[in-house]
């Protein structure tokens, strides 16, 4: 092993995350002749196979399991020392991989383009997947940092709160409950409902609000999206429930209006995590201390609100 070398392992890393020769090839920028031979090396080098082929798919074998953990600490123990070598010379540079849930690619982009500007040094990777996903990438330590709903219990995680999430019932700007106030949970059990899809953290939020009211909603559609489902409800096809940070770069088209429902907005809130024991790179930490002070960050975004007019992006403990 003492002769393979980090651009084998790179390669490895990324063919064994993407589960694929010719995606690997593209994110490096290599050919795959050249993918394939410094596989080929290194798993001379190892003695034993790393992948295997079933069909059209690869999987690792238990040899490539092992060398994907051990690619993984010499990479984080790489980009530590990288890190704290800038830290010496007064930079700030390196790579943060972060992971947000579906919803959270609202706001996380301004965040990060402020956090950019000012640590021009440093890389960003962005993840986005539903919370299902989220959380399965969370349990495989796959990323830096993660933006998510309230974590559950049986995950071993540090989590910390730094923004509200209130979730809205939505409806398109003309709906006839637009200008109503206090809409029953009970009326709007009768509206053809829009929901997100398995896995999502909005949706599992809705199903216990309502099932802890003894109410059914009556759904006429899952989709995959938060903007599938606001193209759903302009074009008329129902209301939903979703983040009120949905709503952000539409507020001056004024195509929703929030319905006034008892016992809505939904409290959620956003929680920056990682793994309990994880030793946080240096950049993490900069980024994690950035978002403690993000709801300060994030600007008040004006749009259509039933009864206010007026949407701003809420901040913790005033949600
Ligand atoms: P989602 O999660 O984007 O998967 O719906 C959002 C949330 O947990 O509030």
């Amino acid at each position: 092993m003492r002769h393979s070398t980090i651009r084998q392992l790179e390669v490895f890393e990324a063919i064994a995350r993407l589960k694929s020769f010719t995606r690997a090839a593209e994110e490096l920028c290599l050919t795959q002749p050249t993918v394939s031979m410094q596989i080929k090396k290194l798993t001379d080098e190892v003695g034993l196979p790393l992948f295997e082929q079933i069909g059209k798919k690869i999987y690792l074998t238990d040899a490539g399991k092992e060398l994907y953990q051990t690619c993984h600490g010499i990479f984080e123990h790489f980009s530590r020392f990288e890190m704290a070598v800038s830290d010496m010379k007064g930079l700030k540079s390196g790579k943060l991989r972060l992971a947000v849930v579906t919803t959270a690619k609202y706001f996380t982009p301004r965040l990060l383009g402020m956090f950019c500007r000012k640590y021009p040094n440093i890389d960003v990777m962005l993840k986005v997947a539903n919370r299902e996903h989220l959380l399965e990438r969370l349990v495989n330590n796959q990323d830096d940092l993660y933006i998510v709903g309230q974590v559950p219990d049986n995950i071993d995680a540090v989590a910390e709160v730094f923004l509200g999430n209130p979730l809205v019932v939505l409806a398109a700007a003309d709906h006839p409950l637009a200008d109503e106030k206090q809409i029953s949970i009970d009326r709007i059990c009768q509206e053809p409902f829009i929901m997100r899809e398995p896995g999502s953290g909005t949706r599992m939020a809705i199903k216990q609000f309502f099932s802890r009211h003894k109410q059914i909603l009556k759904v006429r559609m899952e989709l995959g999206s938060n903007e599938a489902i606001k193209q759903a409800i302009v074009g008329g096809l129902g209301i939903a429930a979703l983040s009120r940070h949905t709503l952000t770069l539409d507020a001056p088209m004024g195509q929703f209006a929030i319905l006034d429902v008892q016992g809505f907005p939904i409290d959620r809130h956003w929680y920056f995590a990682y793994p309990s024991g994880k030793q946080l790179s240096i950049v993490a930490r900069t980024f994690l201390e950035y978002l403690r002070n993000a709801s300060e960050l994030l600007e008040d975004i004006p749009c259509r609100h039933a009864t206010t007019g007026y949407c701003p992006l809420i901040k913790c403990g005033t949600a």
